[in-house]
């Protein structure tokens, strides 16, 4: 059996790789892009470490800031007007996963037409308009290295999944030094959100050899200094590790496909606006423990992996301490229950039902060691209300 593997074709990766962005729109020959952010990384003056260095080197630019975390279908059709107004070359996704998504889906819309949802999985698009390069500030949803992009439709609110090449950024520029200023929270979030990408790809039914070896390398990192980029956001090397890893763990599940964790997910996501990451942290532990017996060795080398258990643990017991883990690190990490993030009781089970048919439309369930019939799912929306443990 042989994998296919896809990814950017440049990557620079290190602190203060952002000032080469010249460089790099030069080898895809971009000289006049369309840069899409969001509205705090301009009024924050974030933006300024990529305009200073798109000025030093004389590319002349416009910027998009209207994406929302989240993005919907409303602002990704204003983005592709806007693009086919201009004589653009190029696009550069700056920000979190929001802004990289909404410059994919703008570009697969610029080339195709039509309306999202016409690409949502098992369709797709191997071809975009223009070279994309994607600059990650979050550590993070590893969007800089996927062939995802996830959108709102505003019409459904369902939170849909593209995975195609169409969506796959030609260049990333990884600088981990955009992620110094990121607050707790945030900080959290995004790097529960890292860990799940690494070891849903690792449990997931579509996993290879390569995407194993991104996904070990990134559960490691990840177990080794999340904390401690929390606990010390100043620290460089836990900013570095926290974003190679990342990106380690985008390449794995851009390779090997998320699971149940992320299917259920999209849809807290789309109804109650819950930033990904930490809708991804509330279901965690719970859903891991639904699938821990159809995968227990590889759960249990995740446990080895990140330290949470020995080499002298046997199966059971390494997956047990994984599962202990993945509770301990929600509480020191301040998860909150979805009761405690402000859902309402009744808001959350008028919509169980339809968040659990989302999840299945997504087909990530699907990619999960044990796969769940709807009432399975229903049951975990059910458990996750109640933090069961
Ligand atoms: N395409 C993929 O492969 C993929 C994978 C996982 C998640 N996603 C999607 O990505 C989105 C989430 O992205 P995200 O978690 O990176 O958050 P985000 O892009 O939505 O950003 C969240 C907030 O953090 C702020 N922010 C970003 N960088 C910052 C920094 N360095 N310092 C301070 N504030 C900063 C943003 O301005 C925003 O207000 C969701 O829509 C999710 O579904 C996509
Ligand atoms: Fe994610």
């Amino acid at each position: 059996m042989s994998a296919t593997i896809f990814g950017p074709r440049i990557m620079l990766i290190g602190g203060g790789s952002i000032g080469r962005i010249g460089e790099v729109l030069d080898k895809l020959a971009v000289r006049h892009p369309l840069i899409v952010t969001d509205p705090f990384m301009v009024s924050s003056g974030m933006i300024s470490a990529l305009i200073e260095p798109l000025t030093a080197a004389g590319v002349e630019h416009a910027v998009f800031s209207d994406t929302v975390p989240d993005p919907t279908t409303t602002v990704i059709e204003a983005g592709a007007a806007l693009m086919a107004s201009g004589s653009y070359d190029g696009l550069i996704g700056f920000g979190g996963g929001s802004p990289m998504d909404t410059a994919k889906a703008i570009n697969i819309l610029a080339a195709h037409g039509g309306r999202m949802r016409d690409y949502k999985v098992p369709n797709g698009v191997d071809t975009a308009a223009v070279p994309l390069v994607c600059v990650p500030t979050t550590a993070g949803t590893g969007s800089e290295v996927t062939r995802g992009t996830v959108i709102t439709d505003v019409e459904t609110d369902e939170k849909m999944l593209i995975m195609c090449l169409g969506a796959q950024a030609q260049a990333a520029i990884v600088d981990f030094e955009l992620t110094m200023k990121k607050p707790f929270r945030l900080t959290a979030d995004t790097g529960i959100d890292s860990f799940t990408h690494a070891l849903e790809a690792f449990v997931s039914q579509k996993r290879n050899l390569f995407s194993d070896s991104m996904a070990t390398a990134a559960m490691k990192r990840i177990g080794d200094w999340l904390e401690r980029a929390c606990s010390h956001p100043d620290d460089r090397a836990a900013r570095e590790q926290m974003m190679l890893g990342a990106t380690q763990a985008g390449i794995a599940f851009s390779n090997a496909s998320v699971a149940l964790v992320h299917g259920m997910s999209r849809p807290i996501g789309a109804h109650f606006h819950v930033p990904h990451g930490l809708s991804n942290a509330m279901l965690l532990p719970t859903v891991t423990k639904f699938s821990l017996e159809a995968a227990l060795d590889r759960y249990a080398e995740a446990g080895r992996l990140i330290g949470a258990a020995g080499t002298g643990d046997d199966d059971p017991a390494a997956a047990a301490k994984l599962l202990d883990w993945l509770y301990a690190i929600n509480e020191r990490l301040e998860v909150p229950t979805p009761a405690g993030f402000g859902i309402g009781e009744s808001a959350w089970f008028g919509l169980v039902d339809t968040m659990a048919t989302q999840c299945i439309a997504s087909g990530s369930h699907a990619n999960n060691p044990r796969i769940p019939e709807k009432d399975q799912i229903v049951e975990l929306y059910h458990q996750v209300w109640a933090a069961n443990r």
